[in-house]
């Protein structure tokens, strides 16, 4: 290949190649063992970091552990999360069987929405200002957050 065509080519073989995993992957929709995976791991992920800033805000404070965790939970609490629970995955295994509760499924769940986004934005919140490494301020945002867990863990989750 020369040089000029190839310059040419291979960005175009690339596009092709998106266009054809983006077209596969619209014809089939995730399966609901993958949904509940994908959202049980969400959560891994979001318990891993709030973890993370548990330990900095009671113990030795690290400013950019709480910004790399804060960062990553403000990235997935926004990621539309709402929509791995998409009707069909009421029940059934993940990793393990869904501690979704039913009412969570009622068409609808204006309930559910609004948890989903107060936590959102009291994540972004969270990471927002942990740059600053003002601890006595990141240590009160992070109590709304682990709040808004509560909140839905309370309606929403069968055990904690
Ligand atoms: C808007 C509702 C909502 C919010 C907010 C929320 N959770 Fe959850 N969480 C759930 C639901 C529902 C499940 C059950 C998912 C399943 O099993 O299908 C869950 C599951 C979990 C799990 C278990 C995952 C597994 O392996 O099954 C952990 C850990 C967790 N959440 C931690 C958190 C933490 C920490 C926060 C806050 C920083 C949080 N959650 C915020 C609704 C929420």
């Amino acid at each position: 290949m020369n040089k000029r065509f190839k310059k040419l080519f291979v960005p175009a073989m690339a596009v092709a190649v998106l266009a054809a995993s983006a077209a596969a992957i619209a014809q089939q929709a995730p399966k609901p063992e993958n949904l509940i995976k994908w959202r049980q791991s969400a959560f891994q992920v979001i318990a891993w970091n709030s973890g993370r800033i548990k330990a900095s805000v009671e113990g030795q404070y690290n400013k950019d552990e709480v910004v790399k965790a804060a960062n990553t939970i403000a990235a997935v609490a926004n990621s539309g999360l709402g929509g791995l629970f998409a009707p069909g995955t009421e029940q059934g295994k993940g990793w393990h069987d869904t501690t979704a509760k039913p009412e969570l499924f009622k068409d609808g769940n204006k309930h559910f929405a609004d948890l989903g986004a107060s936590f959102a934005k009291e994540a972004a919140e969270l990471a927002a200002i942990a740059p600053n490494g003002d601890v006595t301020a990141v240590k009160a945002q992070y109590a709304k957050l682990t709040r808004t867990c509560k909140a839905c863990h309370d309606d929403f989750k069968a055990k904690d």
